[in-house]
């Protein structure tokens, strides 16, 4: 059996829109329900007991870690297997490549398929089992039941993957020169750069403690794997970054906008490979459907988003909670919104090139 519960580490705590989808199918009789509703103790529980995890003999660096915890936004017990691994097994990947290499700008985009890029034939019918009816079936949506489909090892996964977004906060706060984040003051604002360092590679620390914890070597290969492609798709961002201030705006117009939508999405990592990471913790068996479509889902939610959040950095500051108004095109940063508009309209490209350095270019961006 196996349990699919990708939905709770990543909702965020939002009005739900839910009750008036038509009931065609089982899966719309399913979007009635409000998922924060449903999820109000888990999600309780993973923000309570998380920041237990947080504990230091520093108590500076408790608070650091802790503090974005205390503005949460977005939001799985320990079973200890024994092994003996040859050299070779060590070495040997538990996911496949396509992925473990999330973020290989040249890996053939196939998220929308259950499939490996690798092989692209149909899978045969047999690895698509039918969903377990009791997730789907209208008596089955009730809290009580919901916490029977979620495990112990889910909800500290959940809590995991809320301290590696967490440390990317913190770390990407120094990087952006950041002032504010949800509404208050940022790290680095109330701590400093160095502090806020810090605080992020505590949390990445503790985070791995408990990721051994989980005893399942799969979900800890994919976890581990985030905070590289996470660490990757920030140098990508920063060499589009330099790599646009530093072209001649004269020759703007050759600048190639194709490799500029290789802008990382940030989100999409964390949310498909901890999807993923859930499902498998949920004992899915080889060769069932499962992983594939957790991973397909988290990513998709992913991409949307970043675009979102994308589109929201045009928002004042005061109403997203953090500078927005326009603070990815100061950094030189074109994100998704930009990029899309620029096939629209081309005259845009040069202040792309440019990084949007020139009097007036973010505002004619912003419009
Ligand atoms: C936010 O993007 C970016 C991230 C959350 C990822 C940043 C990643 C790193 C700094 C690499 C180091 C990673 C770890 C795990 C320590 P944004 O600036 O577009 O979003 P924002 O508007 O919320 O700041
Ligand atoms: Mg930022």
């Amino acid at each position: 059996m196996c349990v699919v519960s990708p939905r709770s580490a990543f909702a965020t705590p939002q009005p739900s829109a839910s009750s008036s989808h038509a009931r065609s199918s089982p899966l719309a009789s399913a979007n009635k329900v409000d998922p924060h509703a449903l999820l109000k103790a888990e999600i309780t529980h993973v923000r309570s007991s998380l920041l237990n995890l947080l504990g230091s003999s520093n108590p500076t660096l408790s608070d650091i870690a802790s503090y974005y915890f205390h503005h949460p936004s977005k939001q799985l017990r320990p079973l200890l297997k024994h092994s003996r691994l040859s050299a070779e097994q060590l070495d040997a990947p538990l996911s496949r490549p396509d992925v473990l290499n999330d973020y290989n700008p040249s890996m053939p985009d196939h998220t929308a398929s259950f499939q490996s890029p690798f092989d692209l034939r149909p899978p045969p019918m047999h690895t698509f089992p039918s969903p377990p009816p009791s997730l789907y079936a209208e008596s089955a949506v009730s809290s009580a039941q919901l916490a029977h489909t979620l495990l112990p090892t889910q909800l500290r996964l959940a809590q995991i993957v809320e301290m590696i977004h967490v440390a990317s906060l913190l770390h990407d706060d120094v990087i952006d020169k950041s002032d504010l984040r949800r509404g208050a003051p940022s790290a680095p604002a109330a701590f400093g750069n160095k502090l806020a360092v810090l605080g992020g590679d505590f949390l990445l620390g503790r985070s791995s403690a408990a990721l051994a914890r989980l005893g399942d070597n799969e979900a800890v290969e994919l976890i581990a794997s985030v905070i590289a492609n996470l660490v990757e798709g920030e140098i990508l961002q920063m060499k589009g970054t330099s790599a646009r201030t530093n072209v001649d705006s004269s020759a703007s117009s050759e600048v190639d906008l194709a490799s500029l939508h290789a802008e990382p999405l940030h989100a999409e990592s964390l949310m498909a490979k901890g999807a993923r990471a859930a499902v498998v913790l949920g004992g899915c068996r080889e060769g069932e459907v499962w992983k594939e479509v957790a991973y397909a889902y988290g990513r998709n939610v992913g991409i949307a988003f970043q675009l979102v959040d994308d589109i929201l950095d045009f928002s004042s500051s005061t109403a997203l909670g953090k500078p927005g108004s326009g603070t990815d095109l100061r950094l030189g940063i074109a994100t998704g919104p930009v990029l899309y508009a620029a096939e629209e309209y081309p005259e845009l490209e040069p202040l792309i090139a440019r990084g949007f350095k020139h009097d007036g270019d973010v505002e004619r961006v912003s419009i």
